[in-house]
């Protein structure tokens, strides 16, 4: 059985693979032709934290899917009063087909996968935020479609910025990353993609200013500075942050023809300016969209690989 906390379990051609099923799922979606390819399964939806897309491309997903979504918010499960995630991972997974968790800490996603009898998709977690990043792809491919685009992605060092590493890692792209310094994305993470770019040819480079990330780039992309978790940050944040708000000027610097992506909610006159979000809107929906098409491929790809053993 296949769990989906992170895409560093699954190869290149995994996660390709995923893509070209994301790929059908979207034109018979788009055709209004719903295939049941998951009829009458049921889709746990642990939430720990706030969410808009994952909650609504999840549940509507399975829908379509012609399965049925269930959504539980840890507020109102024993888990908030202090029941053991294993304890509910054994029962829960023994009357669903599926979960997805959106948590703190990878560790409790991990500790879930191993009691669960059913597949786990990672929803987002403080370090990884993989399903989102598949519908990045997914967007980057239907826009740049045969080039190997430069991605620079400019902000806080987060669960965002991870799964960017993971994936270019993989499939063996190029990723420019941005961050202040003491923002730097997680170093084990940094040293599993160093170690997956030697096989797959990728190259990820380090800058601690914008203006030297952001050149010549095919695909420009933030995310909030303060995630989920980090309200106290705040007031700090916001200063160390200063120039790096993706704005007119810094993003007359990528490439001309250069797409905007970000996984919302966007802070404009954060991350984002009001202008430079208003222009790309196209993309940065079409991203928000994928999410729903990527995940039904997500799923129903589980699915196959949980019953071919
Ligand atoms: N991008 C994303 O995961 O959005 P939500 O927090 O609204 O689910
Ligand atoms: N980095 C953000 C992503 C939100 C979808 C957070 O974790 O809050």
């Amino acid at each position: 059985m296949r769990h989906f906390l992170t895409l560093k379990d699954f190869s290149k051609d995994e996660i390709l693979e995923m893509i070209e099923l994301a790929i059908k799922i979207k034109k018979e979606t788009k055709n209004r032709n719903f295939k049941p390819y998951l009829k009458d399964q049921t889709l746990a939806m642990i939430f720990e934290k706030s969410s808009t897309r994952t909650r609504v491309s999840f549940e509507v997903g399975i829908h379509q899917l012609g399965g049925k979504g269930l959504f539980l918010s840890s507020k109102d499960l024993q888990l908030g009063r202090g029941e053991p995630m294993k304890d509910s991972a054994r029962v829960i997974s023994r009357m669903v087909d599926k979960v997805m968790i959106r948590t703190y800490a990878q560790e409790t996603l991990e500790e879930f996968a191993k009691y669960s009898k059913v597949p786990v998709i990672n929803g987002l977690s403080d370090m990884f935020h993989p399903v989102q990043i598949m519908a990045d792809y997914l967007t980057m491919i239907e826009y740049k479609k045969d080039k190997n685009p430069l991605v620079a992605y400019i902000g806080d060092g987060n669960n965002i910025t991870h799964s960017w590493m993971m994936l270019v890692a993989k499939l063996g792209l190029n990723l420019n990353i941005a961050t202040p310094k003491g923002y730097e994305p997680n170093e084990e993470v940094s040293a599993k993609a160093d170690e997956f770019a030697k096989y797959s040819g990728a190259k990820i480079s380090y800058f601690n200013h914008p203006i030297e990330a952001i050149k010549d780039a095919d695909v420009v992309t933030t995310d909030t500075w303060i995630s989920m978790g980090q309200e106290d940050e705040k007031e700090q944040k916001l200063k160390d942050f200063k120039g790096y708000m993706v704005d007119k000027k810094l993003f007359s610097l990528a490439k001309k023809d250069a797409i905007f992506l970000h996984c919302l909610p966007a802070y404009r006159g954060y991350e984002v300016s009001e202008e430079v979000f208003e222009e790309h809107q196209e993309e940065i929906f079409d991203e928000a969209e994928n999410r729903l098409h990527v995940q039904k491929a997500i799923m129903v790809w589980l699915d196959k690989r949980s019953k071919n053993g």
